[in-house]
């Protein structure tokens, strides 16, 4: 059989961001405790929340499965900006002018909020001022830049149409939003969990919630003990404990980006293209030396494809277009994309009186994730906010349909939901990994760097759905919700919270 990604892969795996920062080592969670507010997931909504609340003066208690950064915030671009591509349109089209106007409010504060945040905790996170473009390099493009640029500036954001965009290829013109912003994400999110982290509020890592229960207090079940809380915030990109809700509110995407070294300074400017294949761009200092980002490539999480082609393809762009002669680093990250365009944030379901939920940020999360931080700090010290009902978690939404969701992303999925387990043969080379049938039961078969061949079972332990191996990231990633699952089964990505168990001890002949 032939095994698909084979081919060149460029650049270490991982995320630049998180290459270049500390690990943190704040301890497991190992006994009941008690805090104001419980926050499961460490990313930036759920620290932005946590210091928050506790600024507001409630005790506060973050519970992270892994360590501080390390699910999708490490493994964003690092842009802050209220320029979401060609969001206004698609949001007054879909809502209507005062539900955009009031996106591009919250979003707009949330970079002066990361801001202030950034100058009162002093956290030294490469925090750059930038101008912030969607480009266009055809003339139905361009169109549709000018027509933003427009709308954008008569809802109040810091919009204007260029020709002058500062790209090394030539492009027909673009949005520019002024005073943007981009930030080394890791360092900005180790910077929040210290400042959390004292006087009543703690930091847990490496201790995985397995249950939310709402009641009073609410509680949160975890692996090494239990937490009570008033209120339990939910802040896990995917969110668990709440029976499916957001599953069909919500569609999980994958991006790739790389990152490979520049000559010259940094630009003052970040830039997405309106064109497809998407093109996202940034280049930036990252411990003394600079680097463009490209990201791209973004699909629906049903079936990964040829990931390996894609990451080739990102480093094509930066060669032929950015001058980018090797590539460093290579990651992939995985967003909830709200079905109607709108974040989620506010209580879990409509019967829940203590549990919240934060999801859906729609590849933006450092802004909408901080945006609905605020909302849900408001809701729980007993404060309005002018933004909350347009990211309610409740309101009525369309199913989630084969037309995917907002305009972030058209690249195809190039396959097609569960694949059917291999029978028969099958030769890995080292570092891939394939789904075959063994007594009637799929199995994920992988064989590690030393060519030792290990078997999980395929069954993802969410719902149940078959895996796939990813041979670019070498994971195994579930093609109906978006949990992924590393080599050996550990879980990285919910909704499952458990990890793959083992397979058969012993594989028929023939598989090696
Ligand atoms: Fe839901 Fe795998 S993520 S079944």
């Amino acid at each position: 059989m032939e095994i698909p990604g084979e081919g060149q892969l460029q650049g270490e795996a991982g995320s630049i961001w998180l290459a270049s920062a500390p690990q943190t080592g704040y301890p497991a969670l190992d006994t009941d405790i008690e805090a104001d507010v419980a926050v499961i997931g460490a990313g930036v909504a759920g620290l932005t929340a946590a210091l928050a609340l506790k600024r507001a003066g409630h005790t506060v208690a973050v519970i992270e499965a892994a360590r501080v950064g390390t699910g999708v915030t490490g493994h964003t671009t690092g842009k802050v900006t209220s320029l979401h591509r060609l969001a206004y349109t698609d949001l007054v089209r879909r809502h209507g002018t005062d539900t955009a106007r009031i996106y591009g409010q919250a979003n707009q504060a949330a970079i002066g909020h990361l801001q202030r945040v950034v100058a009162a905790e002093d956290i030294d996170c490469d925090f750059r001022v930038v101008a912030n473009y969607t480009y266009a390099e055809t003339d139905e493009a361009l169109e549709r830049v000018r027509a933003e640029a427009g709308l954008a500036a008569r809802l109040g954001l810091p919009s204007s149409f260029t020709t002058d965009v500062p790209l090394p290829f030539p492009v027909m013109g673009a949005v520019r939003f002024d005073g943007q912003a981009q930030i080394h994400a890791v360092k900005y999110l180790q910077g929040l969990a210290r400042a959390v982290q004292g006087d009543g509020s703690r930091v847990f890592e490496q201790t995985r919630a397995l249950a939310v229960r709402d009641g009073i207090p609410g509680v949160v079940d975890t692996e090494g003990g239990t937490v009570r809380a008033r209120d339990v915030i939910v802040a896990t990109n995917v969110p668990f404990g709440d029976q499916g809700l957001f599953e069909s509110r919500c569609q999980p995407h994958r991006s790739y980006i790389i990152a490979g070294p520049m000559d010259g300074p940094p630009l003052d400017a970040t830039f997405i293209s309106v064109d497809e294949p998407m093109r996202s761009i940034l280049t930036a200092s990252v411990n003394g030396e600079n680097y463009v980002l490209v990201g791209g490539e973004g699909h629906r999480v049903s079936g990964a494809g040829d990931t390996v082609g894609r990451y080739g393809r990102l480093a094509a762009f930066a060669r032929d277009r950015l001058g980018v002669r090797e590539v460093g680093y290579r990651w992939s990250t995985q967003d909830n994309m709200p079905v109607d365009g709108l974040p989620y944030a506010g209580l879990l379901s409509p019967d829940a009186a203590h549990v919240y939920v934060i999801t859906g940020l729609r590849k933006w999360g450092l802004t909408n994730g901080t945006a609905a931080a605020l909302i849900l700090t408001d809701a729980i010290s007993g404060r309005g906010n002018p933004w909350a009902t347009v990211f309610d978690s409740n309101r009525i939404t369309p199913a989630a349909s084969a037309d995917g969701v907002a305009d972030e992303e058209t690249t195809p999925s190039d396959a097609t939901g569960e694949a059917s387990p291999q029978r028969g043969k099958v030769t890995l080379a080292p570092g891939q990994g394939t789904v075959i049938e063994v007594d009637g039961e799929s199995t994920a078969v992988y064989k590690d760097t030393d060519g030792q061949v290990h078997s999980l079972s395929a069954i993802c332990t969410h719902l149940g759905c078959t895996v796939e191996f990813n041979p670019a990231d070498t994971t195994w990633d579930c093609p109906c919700h978006g949990s992924r699952f590393a080599a050996d089964g550990t879980v990285i990505h919910g909704p499952a919270n458990a990890n793959l168990p083992p397979g058969p001890e012993h594989l028929p002949e023939g598989i090696n």
